[in-house]
């Protein structure tokens, strides 16, 4: 692709403006090296170019750990830190482009009592005479008093300017939508039953929506697409900063998620041959950072201590103040959010799980970008947050890439030979059964992965440092890394080995650690040493190996049998309180109950942190691990 761009605008901004997808994980700031990117030199007659390094200027000069001497003197750049000053062809290496994120966020099957917000009421009203001239709206308003106990109902104004042709329209025959028993948010000329409503889980990386039908609960289509605003910073601190720091960044991060929203809204309603407009109730769940910035809000406060949100309470709000374009009357509900890193999101998997309705003592885990743990029962809820960084999508990782076509999402480690076999995404096979499986790098799954195989298979030890004496060619040192590799570069599309390097397990430690340490530190405050159960959340939850995920220890023991996914249950939430109204209520009064546990604050944070960082821990016993891990 080509275009012109202005004199001074950066790669990665043109890369943006074109539509070319560069890998940004740090949002731009020249940081993470993956937006890595080549200057062809010389004059190409296909586009009557001249190019030249000489038409780029470096806004800052690129550390040799993102880009080697070699590799620079070959003419590589980071696009984020290179400004355009004349004409230029610009090579993207495959690496470095963001392939098309697998979303995995499908509706899970759960039951869910309908009592929705919205409700559709029909009325046949007596035609306006001479002698009744009673104005339209009083005529509405009395019919629903008297047919269906609706009373003191208020109309919205853009519903009032089209009621009195809807009302004539068949015969003085009309559905009104209203909402909350309160007011009139839409009306139809004739009957209408069904009715529809969107819920929306906004998530770091990907947005998933699930148009449901009113009336039976049921899931009628499911979209999903990547956040846009990842074009704009992959974790949240890059995009609070986005949001605080460029000029309209807040205003840029809001309009691509609204712009996104309306796209599926759009989307789901075409796969179910509806307009958009009929939607008419929404509930959306966010981490608190994409709660603001959806709302319009300011973020910078939620990355400054005290880390406290604009609102804890949940927010009703007309879906055509924030763009969205649904039925013009409906509202959009925001579901509460727990505290400064623990949002709305969090708040759907309360809700779905309920763990205040058991006696059981349970853990809930959400990975992503940000963990989010709730630990507790009926008795007593905690929740936490921690960063845990991006490792676990595969940023941060030397070959680290996101869920997306021929990233390594299984692995296997021999412990004897050492031998690998592994799986990419998007081919069901080992990679042994073919001549070349296409690898591209390592994706979150395929991390958890990888640690665990090399630990059980000796390549790793407790601490996580390397083996020196390994004796298989898969072992390295390279530039004084030890180096082990997962995929031999005849198994790659992108032409070189993908090893984890002894960077990327200690990056896989600080993750894990600061998961466990959350756990422990709640357990502590509640005074048990055992967990029931333990449930992982979050679509990434249903991918990683349970056992993978338990023998690097990313959380205390349990029985392997009473650990499992749920899939997406912060989406589930969001479903509920689209179709339940009490779940809305229960939402609020729930992440007002559930303590929030500050863990930096904790004066045995940082040891209990150290301790976490040994795999599976320094210290705590795993007796379900046991046939397992033979050190222990
Ligand atoms: Fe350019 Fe991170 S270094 S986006």
């Amino acid at each position: 692709m080509r275009g012109k761009v202005k004199d001074g605008a950066t790669i990665l901004d043109a890369a943006r403006a074109l539509g070319a997808g560069l890998e940004t994980v740090c949002g731009g700031k020249g940081t993470c090296g993956k937006c890595k990117i080549k200057i062809e030199e010389g004059y190409f007659a296909k586009y009557r170019v001249n190019s030249s390094l000489a038409s780029i200027k470096a806004i800052k000069a690129t550390p040799e750990k993102l880009i080697s001497k070699t590799q620079q003197k070959q003419g590589y750049r980071l696009a984020c830190q290179s400004r355009i000053c004349g004409d230029v062809v610009v090579f993207v290496p495959e690496e470095s482009r963001k392939g098309q994120q697998v979303v995995r966020k499908e509706a899970t099957a759960r039951k869910i009592k309908l009592n929705p917000a919205v409700r559709k009421y029909y009325v046949e009203l007596t035609p306006a005479t001479l002698h009744d001239p009673l104005g339209d709206f009083e005529r509405l308003q009395a019919e629903l008093v008297k047919k269906h106990q609706l009373s003191n109902l208020t109309i919205d104004y853009p519903v009032l300017l089209k009621l009195q042709n809807t009302v004539r329209k068949e015969n003085w025959k009309i559905t009104v939508c209203v909402w909350k028993q309160k007011e009139i948010i839409d009306v139809e000329a004739g009957k209408r039953t069904e009715g529809y409503g969107l819920a929306v889980d906004i998530g770091t990386t990907t947005v998933a929506g699930y148009l449901c039908n009113l009336t039976t609960g049921e899931v009628l289509a499911t979209e999903a697409m990547m956040n846009p605003q990842v074009a704009y910073g992959e974790d949240l601190m890059s995009r609070i900063s986005y949001a605080v720091k460029a000029k309209d960044g807040l205003k840029k991060l809001n309009q691509v998620i609204i712009k996104g929203l309306n796209e599926i809204a759009a989307k789901a309603a075409a796969k179910e041959g509806i307009k958009r407009a009929e939607i008419i109730d929404m509930a959306v769940v966010g981490n608190t950072c994409i709660h603001h910035v959806f709302l319009g809000i300011d973020p910078a406060q939620l990355g400054r201590s005290p880390f406290v949100p604009a609102i804890h309470h949940s927010v009703d709000v007309k879906a055509r103040d924030l763009g969205l374009k649904i039925a013009a009357g409906a509202y959009v509900h925001v579901l509460p959010n727990e505290a400064g890193f623990v949002g709305a999101d969090n708040v759907g998997v309360l809700i779905a799980e309920e763990p205040y309705n058991q006696d059981e003592m349970v853990l809930i885990i959400d990975i992503g970008t940000n963990g989010e743990l709730i630990l507790g029962n009926r008795k007593k809820l905690l929740s936490t947050s921690c960063a845990t960084g991006p490792a676990f999508e595969g940023a941060e990782i030397r070959h680290g890439m996101r869920a997306s076509a021929g990233a390594i999402e299984k692995i296997k480690i021999d412990p004897e030979t050492k031998e690998v076999q592994f799986k990419v995404i998007g081919d069901d096979r080992w990679n042994t059964e073919v001549k070349n499986i296409g690898a591209k790098g390592i994706c979150g799954s395929g991390i958890f992965d990888a640690a665990a195989q090399m630990f059980l298979a000796g390549i790793i030890d407790k601490s996580g440092r390397f083996n020196k004496k390994l004796d298989t060619p898969r072992y390295r040192v390279k530039d004084n890394e030890p180096e082990f590799v997962i995929a031999k570069a005849r198994e790659t599309s992108i032409g070189h080995d993908i090893v984890v390097c002894q960077k990327d397990i200690r990056a896989i430690q600080l993750a894990k650690g600061a998961m466990y340490c959350g756990a422990k530190i709640m357990m502590n405050k509640l005074g048990i040493d055992r967990l029931d159960r333990v449930i992982l959340a979050g679509a990434f939850g249903s991918y990683i190996d349970k056992m993978s995920a338990a023998v690097i220890g990313l959380f205390p023991d349990c029985d392997p049998e009473r650990v499992y996914a749920v899939g997406n249950a912060a989406g589930d939430g969001a479903r509920m309180a689209l179709l339940n109204i009490d779940k809305r209520d229960e939402a609020d009064l729930r992440a007002r109950q559930v303590e929030y546990v500050e863990l930096t604050v904790a004066p045995d944070f940082n040891s209990q942190f150290t301790k976490a960082l040994t795999f599976p821990h320094a210290e705590d016993k795993f007796p379900h691990l046991k046939h397992l891990l033979p050190e222990l």
